[in-house]
C-alpha cells in the first residue's frame, strides 16, 4: 500500500461522516431495516437458494432451477452464482433461459467468492423457509414436497436428505468428522430446509466478541464447512439434531459413482482425495468448537419416511419382492 493511498483513507476517515455514503452503495446485510418484516413471512412456501459456480453444469442447473420453479410449495428461486469469472453475457442467458416458470426465477452474481455468502440474508427472501441446495443435485418432487412438510412440523430444526456425523477419536481424544450408520448430526447443503431465521444468526449472529465472526473466518480459510458450521447455529437455535428424510429418488451429480471409465485408477485417486477432506472437515468441527466454546452439535437417530407402508416380502417366481412390486408389476 502507497503512502499517499493511506493519507486519503485518513482523510476520509476524519472528514467523512462514515455512514451515510457507505450504506447507499453497498447496504449491510445485517441491516435489519432492509429485510422484511419476520412477521409478513409466510409459512406455507420456501425459497430455494441454489449455489452455482461451473459454467459446464448450467445445463443441469437450469432444468433443477425449472424443476423447483414448478412446485407448489416453491415461492421463488435464486440462483446465487458463486463463480466471479463467469461473463455478465452468460448470467444474463442463464437469467433469460430461466424465465418463464411457476415460481420466478433470479440470478444473482455474488458480490464476493466467499462460501458465506451462500447464506447471506436477502431482502428477496419473503418465507419463513429456504431450501438451500447444489445445482448437480436432483431430487424428485414429491420428496421435496414431503420434506417441506416435515420441516413445517420442525420448524427449528434442519430437514434433509444427506447425512454426515461428528464423533470422537478417544486414542486422540478430538472429534472427528465421519459417516456413522446409526446416527448422524450433520445434514449436507447438498439438499437443506433450514428457517430464514438461520441465514440471520450465521452471518450476523455475534456471539460474545464476534464468534461467529471468527468462525465464518474458518470457512474462508479452510474454504469448506460452511454447511457444519450452520449445523451448529441450527443445532444451538433448536437444541436438537436435524431430521433426515427420506427420498424416492435423489441423484447426486457430484457423487463419484456417478462419474464413467478408468475405475480402479478413479477409485485409489478418490480415496486419498475423501481421506483428506475427511480430514479437514474434522479440524472444522475442531476449530468451531473451540471458537464457539461448546459443541453444539447434537445427535438424532433414524430416517422420517413418507409412507406407513408395510413392508412385507412376498414369493414372486420362486424369489423373495417386496410384497408392493409383485402388486404393481
Ligand atoms: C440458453 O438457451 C439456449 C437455447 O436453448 C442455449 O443455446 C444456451 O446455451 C443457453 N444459455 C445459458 C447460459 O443458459
Amino acid at each position: 500500500m502507497t503512502v499517499p493511498f493511506l493519507l486519503l483513507v485518513a482523510a476520509i476517515l476524519l472528514c467523512a461522516p462514515p455512514a451515510l455514503p457507505i450504506r447507499r452503495h453497498t447496504p449491510d446485510p445485517c441491516d435489519r431495516t432492509i429485510l422484511p418484516p419476520p412477521r409478513t413471512l409466510r409459512s406455507d412456501q420456501m425459497t430455494v437458494l441454489i449455489n452455482g459456480y461451473s459454467e459446464s453444469r448450467i445445463p443441469l442447473l437450469t432444468s433443477i432451477a425449472a424443476a423447483y420453479s414448478a412446485l407448489p410449495s416453491v415461492a421463488a428461486v435464486l440462483v446465487l452464482w458463486g463463480n466471479p469469472s463467469t461473463p455478465a453475457e452468460t448470467l444474463t442467458q442463464l437469467s433469460r433461459n430461466l424465465s418463464g416458470g411457476e415460481a420466478p426465477v433470479s440470478v444473482i452474481r455474488q458480490k464476493s467468492a466467499s462460501l458465506n455468502s451462500r447464506f447471506l440474508p436477502r431482502r428477496s427472501i419473503r418465507t419463513r423457509a429456504v431450501l438451500i441446495c447444489d445445482d448437480d443435485v436432483e431430487i424428485d418432487s414429491r420428496s421435496v414436497e414431503f420434506a417441506f412438510r416435515v420441516w413445517s412440523a420442525n420448524r427449528d430444526r434442519l430437514v434433509g436428505f444427506f447425512a454426515r456425523s461428528h464423533d470422537v477419536d478417544l486414542s486422540r481424544r478430538a472429534w472427528i468428522y465421519t459417516v456413522r450408520p446409526d446416527k448422524y448430526s450433520i445434514l449436507l447443503t447438498k439438499f437443506m430446509i433450514a428457517k430464514t431465521d438461520y441465514l440471520y444468526e450465521y452471518s450476523c449472529g455475534g456471539g460474545g466478541g464476534d464468534r461467529m465472526g471468527e468462525a465464518r473466518g474458518v470457512v474462508d480459510e479452510m474454504r469448506n464447512c460452511e454447511d457444519i458450521l450452520m449445523n451448529f447455529v441450527a443445532a444451538e437455535g433448536a437444541g436438537a439434531g436435524p431430521v433426515l428424510v427420506g427420498s424416492e429418488r435423489a441423484r447426486d451429480w457430484g457423487d463419484a459413482r456417478n462419474e464413467q471409465g478408468g475405475k480402479e485408477v478413479r477409485e485409489a485417486g478418490l480415496s486419498s482425495r475423501r481421506e483428506d477432506h475427511r480430514k479437514r472437515r474434522g479440524e472444522c468441527i475442531r476449530e468451531f468448537h473451540r471458537i464457539l466454546g461448546k459443541m453444539a452439535l447434537r445427535y438424532s437417530y433414524g430416517k422420517v419416511v413418507n409412507s406407513v407402508g408395510e413392508q412385507g416380502l412376498c414369493e414372486k417366481g420362486g424369489k423373495l419382492v417386496f410384497c408392493d412390486q409383485q402388486v404393481s408389476n
